[in-house]
């Protein structure tokens, strides 16, 4: 069995573990690992942008206390502060790393755009095509570094712990090479999870096919805490067409003036907020959702043909051509939209320095839950968070570095697994989760939805479970086990919260308690 040794390891390669890997010590030998090509990842398809303050009529107060209103009372307000105060220097990063943001014409000012729940102009973009020019451009800076090795295709299964003292410790990580099969074991002295987020839990979504929340469910495995799960953020435009998989139709669209408009015409957004179009994202999800609803409809519109079609066509240059390749001319057409699974706020539980309760593992960007989001992310903070934590877990490791001793790594037993024969049963599985994670822990829930869904996924866990030890490993089979754990995890944690707030809205408690309380998870 082939056994890698590195000094750190991070799992991901999007903003957040690329972000992290350039900021660690070049004398560090650091490997990364990627379960599909490198550049597949969330980051490479963001849109909107990044959030940071940046003109004189803005300022971090403002962007804070954006931040806490969309986070619907659960934010953490020190981390909030220090993430929003090192804004402008973390976009000079990026910029120094050669991002080239888009800057007003004829002027050198970037040009800042806004999105929903913004109160002010402060989001840096490249075009309508933000992630693929940082993931891009970092990946340029990593592919110059002598100490840094990236492993496509490897799948991470488990993380190696070993218990001293009582404490557990993380010590490596199980990974299957997707096209060899072979079961690897990679040790290292410090494990980064940089996996992204769980989009994929759902049968409508943004994300890419790699976002099955892998980084939550083996962190659950490993016993690392669990935050705030049921809070996961519906995006409200994503476009509708049976043959787009997946396309989002960037928030800066109505941050430039788009309307939400039902098929006749008729705007809606001003009955659910003073914001309309630009209301936090839960509101305009949940009216969305609501109409639908009520006039048994299948898809709402988005319309931005009452502006200049060159200012579209130039602002909007990615959206332009898929829609047309679509048959849609945003510049004429009314945009069917609806909305789709997004972000996952929740995730793996860490404090400021990125650390989780395991020691020497590490949870940053979307996988992790750390405070900065509370119930409801505010849009373009993402991005700034995975580069904030990515920053701030280098850091902590290049002050804290030590060589690890008296380790015990287990090596994997392959047992009696076969080749299977019986990828339709993965298939179906996975249509299955998705299907009732839509239906019944959706953009609106009840108890008896909750449980219904409890009750589907502790039989597919079971039958999961069968599979997972009779027959060999592949990506999709491992795949499908973090999807059932992520979504159990979604299902409790939405079960436990007897109230509606942020992204969480179960009709049987439409109220926000007074207290604000975080829904902890860890496995027994
Ligand atoms: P990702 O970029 O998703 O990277 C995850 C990495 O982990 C990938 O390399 C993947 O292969 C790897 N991985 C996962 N599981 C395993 C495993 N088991 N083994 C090995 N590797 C694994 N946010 C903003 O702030 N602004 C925006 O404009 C914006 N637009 C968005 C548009 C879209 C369409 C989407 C989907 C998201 C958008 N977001 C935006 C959210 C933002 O892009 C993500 O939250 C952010 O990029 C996450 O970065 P990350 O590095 O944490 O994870
Ligand atoms: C978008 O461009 O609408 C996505 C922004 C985000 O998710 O923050």
């Amino acid at each position: 069995m082939k056994i890698i040794k590195k000094d750190i390891l991070i799992i991901g390669s999007g903003l957040a573990g690329l972000g992290c890997a350039l900021n660690l010590n070049k004398k560090f030998k650091i490997g990364i690992l990627s379960k599909a090509s490198v550049k597949e990842s969330s980051t490479f398809y963001a849109q909107g942008g990044i959030a940071a303050v940046n003109s004189i009529d803005d300022s971090c107060k403002s962007h804070i206390q954006d931040t806490m209103i969309a986070g619907a009372g659960l934010c953490d307000e020190k981390v909030v502060e220090k993430v929003v105060s090192q804004g402008r220097s973390l976009i000079q990063d990026l910029i120094n790393w050669g991002v080239d943001f888009t800057k007003l014409e004829n002027i050198k000012e970037y040009d800042l755009t806004k999105e929903g729940g913004h109160t002010k102009r402060r989001i840096f973009h490249k075009d309508d095509n933000t992630g693929a020019e940082i993931e891009n451009k970092l990946l340029q800076n990593i592919f110059s570094r002598k100490n840094i090795e990236i492993f496509e295709n490897h799948t991470v299964i488990n993380i190696i712990t070993d218990t001293i003292n009582g404490e557990i410790i993380a010590c490596g990580v199980y990974a299957l090479d997707n096209f060899g099969g072979e079961i690897i074991t990679f040790e290292a002295n410090y494990i980064i999870l940089a996996t992204g987020g769980a989009g994929k839990v759902y049968l409508y979504t943004s994300n890419p096919d790699i976002s099955s929340g892998d980084g939550i469910a083996i962190g659950y495995r490993a016993g690392a805490i669990i935050a705030n799960m049921e809070f996961m953020q519906f995006h409200p435009t994503c476009l509708y067409h049976p043959d787009a998989k997946s396309f989002l139709i960037s928030e800066s669209l109505r941050g430039e003036g788009a309307k939400l408009k039902l098929e006749d015409g008729a705007e809606f957004m001003k009955s659910y907020h003073e914001l309309k179009e630009l209301a936090p994202r839960d509101i305009v999800a949940r009216a969305i959702d609501f109409e639908m609803k009520k006039l048994g409809i299948t898809n709402v519109y988005l319309d931005i043909t009452h502006k200049d079609p060159h200012f579209v066509k130039k602002r909007f240059p990615t959206i332009y051509k898929n829609c047309l390749n679509f048959g849609i001319d945003i510049t004429k057409d009314l945009v069917p939209i609806v909305p789709a699974s997004h972000y996952t706020c929740g995730g793996v539980k860490t404090d400021i320095d990125g650390r989780t309760n395991i020691k020497d593992l590490f949870a940053i960007g979307e996988v992790a839950s750390t405070g900065l989001h509370g119930a409801n992310r505010l849009a373009s903070n993402s991005l700034l968070e995975a580069i904030f934590f990515a920053k701030r877990v280098a850091k902590f490791i290049n002050k804290n570095f030590e060589p690890k001793k008296f380790l015990n790594i287990k090596k994997w037993n392959i047992g009696k697994a076969i080749d299977s024969n019986e990828t339709v049963l993965i298939q179906q599985n996975w249509e299955e989760i998705r299907k009732f994670m839509w239906n019944y822990v959706g953009i609106v829930r009840t108890d008896k939805r909750l449980m219904r869904a409890k009750r589907r996924i502790e039989l597919l866990k079971k039958e999961i479970q069968e599979y997972y030890w009779d027959f060999k490993l592949t990506k999709p089979l491992l795949e499908l086990r973090n999807l059932a754990t992520v979504a159990e995890i979604i299902i409790l944690s939405a079960s436990k919260r007897k109230e509606s707030r942020g992204l969480h809205y179960n009709l049987d408690y439409p109220k926000k308690l007074k207290i604000a309380k975080n829904t902890l998870l860890k496995k027994n």
